[in-house]
């Protein structure tokens, strides 16, 4: 039986609702990273930062944008040793500027994807995957990257069945 592996990075506290700003005690990406675990299994790793974004919305965006144009590693709080065990591995993050946030890639290019399939998830307000595909590929080299999920992130609160049942509808698809 094939192995899956779900890393995710998710910002707890102020974010964007259906045009207003909300405290959420589960970050959007978290709750799609876990719906890939119950409807496949699998192992979940969450991305987390040494120096936490700030919990303003607005200041995080800077930050973020800074990030980017930098071209940043923020440092992680833990990585993995490696995904040795894994044959598929999800990457769930937010669209942040487009892309995943730069902590994700802080982790996956320190790791050896040669020989994996790997997917992307992307909780976005508009931007759908953005260039997160094209940057899997460039993180990931070796691995077979699929087609990705894009989950509006306000759906995730608004409408949680409808994200359950496309997120299982996209699994159903990839012949773990
Ligand atoms: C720093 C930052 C940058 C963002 N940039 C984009 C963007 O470029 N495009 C987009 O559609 N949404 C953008 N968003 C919205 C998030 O992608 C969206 O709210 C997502 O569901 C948040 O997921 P999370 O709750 O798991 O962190 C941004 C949010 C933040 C905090």
């Amino acid at each position: 039986m094939s192995k899956n592996l779900i890393v995710y990075y998710s910002r707890k506290g102020a974010n964007y609702v259906g045009g207003n700003i909300r405290s959420l005690p589960k970050g959007n990406t978290e709750v799609c990273a876990e719906l890939i675990q119950k409807s496949v299994g699998g192992d979940l790793f969450e991305v987390e930062t040494v120096k936490p974004y700030s919990e303003d919305y607005n200041t995080c965006t800077e930050e973020a944008k800074a990030e980017k144009a930098a071209d940043a590693r923020p440092a992680l709080k833990a990585y993995l040793d490696d995904v040795a065990a894994y044959d598929n591995i999800f990457v769930c993050g937010p669209c942040w500027w487009g892309t995943y946030p730069y902590p994700v890639f802080s982790l996956l290019e320190k790791l050896d994807f040669t020989g994996k399939r790997v997917w992307g998830l992307m909780t976005h307000e508009g931007s759908g995957l953005g260039s997160s595909r094209r940057d899997l590929v460039r993180f990931c080299p070796g691995a077979a990257v699929g087609e990705g999920i894009a989950i509006l992130g306000s759906e995730v609160l608004r409408a949680p069945e409808s994200v359950e049942n496309k997120i299982k509808a996209w699994l159903a698809g990839l012949e773990l």
